[in-house]
C-alpha cells in the first residue's frame, strides 16, 4: 500500500472515534477530535499498519491498534503545548488545544485520549494475547522509560548544558520510545518472533532519534506555515535541542547516517522491506 493509500485508511478509521453527539459533555469529545482530526503525519499509525503487514499479519485487524498509537501521540501534543510545558500557540496549522478550550478541557483531552488509547485495543478484535503485547508495549512507551520521563526531563533540564548521552537519553524516552513501540505493536499484531520484535527495534531506534534532530533543525529552518508550528520555540523555551549543541551540518550528517542505519537493520528481520526503506528517506528530508 502507499503511504497516501495507508494515511486515508487511518483517517477514515480515526474519524469514527469520540463523536460527541451522545455525551451530556460534549465539548470533552468535540476538544479530542479536534487535535486527533487536525491532519497529522500520521507515521506512528503507519509504521503499525506496514510492520504488521511485513511480519504475516492482517492490517485491517491491526487498525485499531493504529489509531490507539495516533491517540497516545496526539494526547502527548495536547499537552506539550500547554503553557506549563512548551507554551506553544500552533499545533499542525491550528491554534493548539488550550488556546480554543482552555487548559482545563486541554489537560482532560488528553488524559482521555491517553485512556481512549488503551480501551482502543483492548477493545480491538485481535486475539487476546496479541492485545495484551501491544498494550503492554504502548505502556512502556508511555510512561517512565517512554513519553513522560523524557518529556519531564526535558522540563527539569531547560537551560542547562547537556552532554551527548543525556541529550539522547532525553530524546530516546520522549520520541523514539513511542516509534519503537508503534513498530513493535504492529510486529506484536501480527503474531511476529522476538527476531521480528528486535529488529523492528533497531529500526526505529534509529529513525526516532533521526526523527527529533530533524524536528529540532525545522524549528530553526522551517517556516511556522510550512511547518505548521510555530518556529524558534525551542530557543524561547532553553531547551536542550540537537540543532543548539551540534548545528545544522552536524545534525544533517546524524541523520543520513541514522537512516542509513535503520534501512540497513530491517535486513536482518524482513524481506519486502521498500516502503520502510521509502518512509525512513522520506523522513530524513521532511519539511514538516
Ligand atoms: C511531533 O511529531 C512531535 C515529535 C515527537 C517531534 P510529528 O512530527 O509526528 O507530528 P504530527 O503527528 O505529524 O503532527
Ligand atoms: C515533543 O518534542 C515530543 C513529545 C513527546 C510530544 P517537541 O516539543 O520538540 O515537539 P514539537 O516540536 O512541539 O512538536
Ligand atoms: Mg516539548
Ligand atoms: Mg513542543
Ligand atoms: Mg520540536
Amino acid at each position: 500500500m502507499s503511504a497516501d493509500a495507508y494515511k486515508e485508511k487511518i483517517d477514515a478509521a480515526l474519524e469514527t472515534y469520540f463523536h460527541a453527539e451522545s455525551f451530556p459533555f460534549a465539548e470533552l469529545a468535540e476538544a479530542m477530535r479536534y487535535s486527533l482530526l487536525a491532519g497529522g503525519k500520521r507515521i506512528r499509525p503507519m509504521l503499525v499498519l506496514e510492520f504488521c503487514r511485513v511480519a504475516g499479519g492482517d492490517v485491517d485487524a491491526a487498525l485499531p491498534v493504529a489509531c490507539a498509537v495516533e491517540m497516545l501521540h496526539t494526547y502527548s501534543l495536547i499537552h506539550d503545548d500547554l503553557p506549563c510545558m512548551d507554551n506553544d500557540d500552533l499545533r499542525r496549522g491550528r491554534p493548539t488545544n488550550h488556546k480554543v478550550y482552555g487548559e482545563c478541557t486541554a489537560t482532560l483531552a488528553g488524559d482521555c485520549l491517553q485512556a481512549e488509547a488503551f480501551g482502543t485495543i483492548l477493545r480491538s478484535s485481535l486475539p487476546a494475547e496479541r492485545k495484551a503485547a501491544c498494550a503492554e508495549i504502548l505502556a512502556g512507551a508511555a510512561g517512565l522509560d517512554g513519553i513522560c520521563g523524557g518529556q519531564y526531563m526535558d522540563m527539569a533540564w531547560e537551560g542547562r548544558t547537556l552532554s551527548q548521552d543525556e541529550l539522547n537519553d532525553i530524546n530516546n524516552r520522549k520520541t523514539s520510545a513511542l516509534l519503537i513501540a508503534a513498530c513493535q505493536m504492529g510486529v506484536a499484531a501480527a503474531g511476529g518472533s522476538e527476531a521480528m520484535l528486535d529488529c523492528a527495534a533497531r529500526y526505529a531506534a534509529a529513525v526516532g532519534l533521526a526523527f527529533q534532530i530533524r524536528d529540532d533543525m525545522l524549528d530553526v529552518l522551517s517556516t511556522e506555515q510550512e511547518l505548521g508550528k510555530p518556529i524558534g520555540s525551542d530557543a524561547q523555551e532553553q531547551k536542550n535541542t540537537f540543532m543548539a549543541l551540534y548545528g545544522e551540518e552536524r545534525c544533517a550528517a546524524m541523520v543520513k547516517k541514522l537512516t542509513a542505519a535503520a534501512k540497513e537493520a530491517l535486513n536482518e528481520g524482513f524481506t519486502d522491506t521498500a516502503f520502510l526503506c521509502a518512509l525512513a528517506d522520506s523522513m530524513a528530508i521532511r519539511r514538516n
